[in-house]
């Protein structure tokens, strides 16, 4: 306990003396004192035991506090200049997505985001989850830094946590990657199911060896546990592009073969979903499958797993094994994450 102290308050002096170091340059507002009263509390983000370890930058290590901070600016709609919220559209009950487009896209949802390194429907945004939310604030809602200064519950809290006097985007953005981090679902059915502790019924068992075997093939993209490989795919939605959003990762690389590739989606909460692909031309699970199913494109660039000997005129499901597979994806619905007080508005506590 002891040496756990005191390796926080060394963190906190490398966190106040980094900061310093970054506001030299264009800042001559004197610093505040090191407050060596102030002592973090260690979160320990507790990662299943069937899932990868999650990147975790040194820089920005869990801790408590910080964390309900980044909790603070989620649900703050002074973040923005127009009285948007992340929360606004990144709703809780919805699996932080909303049952609305934006901009004709689906908003995509917050859900164990802290195994990415790619980001939006295209890749336009790499990184680490603390570049995604720099992008977030400083692009996206153009945080006005002065009003965030200006409030005096916002500038006594970074100053004890983030051992700052001037918040900066990059300081907003590691307390909302604080939160985003614990943003974690672990006990759908199908959590339960792969640990031992539930049975899938028939049809959901059913359904999950189509999607795991070579009949359904979904696992290759959609692996487990996380259900995305975190990787780009044209899976044959399209035969010609109608509209620039339809060019996916093309927009950010320019190369020609990854015209229609789009990073492929945490299959989570699926279910709970009002729109599905970039663009949400799908409205339920049944489309998505019968897509699957009938509906691929042959286009030059089509990813090899989707035409592999046997599936030259689609995947051939009967009606019932159509009905079996949308099963399986209701299993990753997630009631205890969808509910999590942890992760909701409360007043907030000044
Ligand atoms: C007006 C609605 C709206 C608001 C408000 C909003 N977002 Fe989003 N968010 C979206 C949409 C739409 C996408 C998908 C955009 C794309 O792929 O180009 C998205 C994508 C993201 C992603 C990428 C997720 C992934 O799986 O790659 C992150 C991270 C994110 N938002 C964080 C935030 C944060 C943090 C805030 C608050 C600072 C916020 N968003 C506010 C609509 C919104
Ligand atoms: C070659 C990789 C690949 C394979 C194989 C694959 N998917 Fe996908 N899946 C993707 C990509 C990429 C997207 C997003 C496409 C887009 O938005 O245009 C997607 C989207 C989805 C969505 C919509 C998710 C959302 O939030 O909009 C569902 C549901 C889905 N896939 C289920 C399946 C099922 C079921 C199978 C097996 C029958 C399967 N996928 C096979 C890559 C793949």
């Amino acid at each position: 306990m002891v040496s756990n102290k005191i390796y926080i308050l060394l963190f906190a002096t490398f966190l106040f003396v980094s900061a310093c170091k970054k506001e030299e340059s264009g800042n001559n507002e004197p610093h505040p004192p090191v407050d060596s009263t102030i002592v973090l509390t260690p979160y320990e983000i507790a990662v299943p035991a069937h899932f990868p370890n999650m990147i975790i930058p040194e820089t920005n290590k869990p801790y408590v506090e910080k964390i309900a901070l980044g909790k603070m600016l989620y649900y703050d709609p002074r973040l923005s200049n127009d009285g948007r919220s992340c929360a606004g559209c990144h709703i809780q009950a919805h699996g932080f997505t909303s049952p609305r487009l934006v901009d004709g896209m689906p908003v995509l949802p917050h859900v164990n985001l802290g195994w990415y390194s790619k980001f939006m429907w295209n890749g336009s945004q790499t990184g680490t989850l603390e570049d995604v939310m720099l992008f977030e604030v400083r692009d996206f809602f153009q945080a006005d830094l002065n009003k965030i200064n200006a409030d005096s519950a916002y500038h006594s809290l970074f100053k004890k946590y983030f051992g700052v006097n001037t918040i900066t985007h990059q300081h907003l953005a590691e307390a909302l990657a604080q939160f985003v981090r614990t943003l974690i679902s672990r006990n759908s059915k199908y959590d339960r199911y792969i640990t031992g502790r539930e049975d899938l019924s028939y049809d959901e068992m059913e359904g999950r060896n189509l999607f795991f075997t070579e009949k359904g093939d979904c696992f290759h993209c959609h692996s487990n546990p996380m259900m995305t490989d975190d990787d780009f795919h044209n899976t044959g939605l399209d035969s010609v592009y109608n509209k620039e959003a339809d060019l996916g990762l093309y927009r950010v690389t320019g190369i020609a073969t990854d015209k229609g590739k789009f990073r492929t989606p945490n299959l989570r909460n699926v279910a709970r979903r009002a729109y599905f692909m970039h663009d949400g031309r799908f409205t339920t699970l049944e489309e998505v499958v019968e897509f699957y199913n009938s509906g691929v494109h042959k286009v030059n660039n089509l990813d090899p797993i989707m035409t592999k000997p046997g599936k030259e005129n689609g995947l051939g499901l009967t009606p019932q094994q159509k009905y079996q597979l949308v099963a399986f994806l209701k299993t990753l619905t997630d009631e205890e994450f969808l509910q999590d007080t942890a992760f909701a508005q409360r007043p907030a506590a000044r």
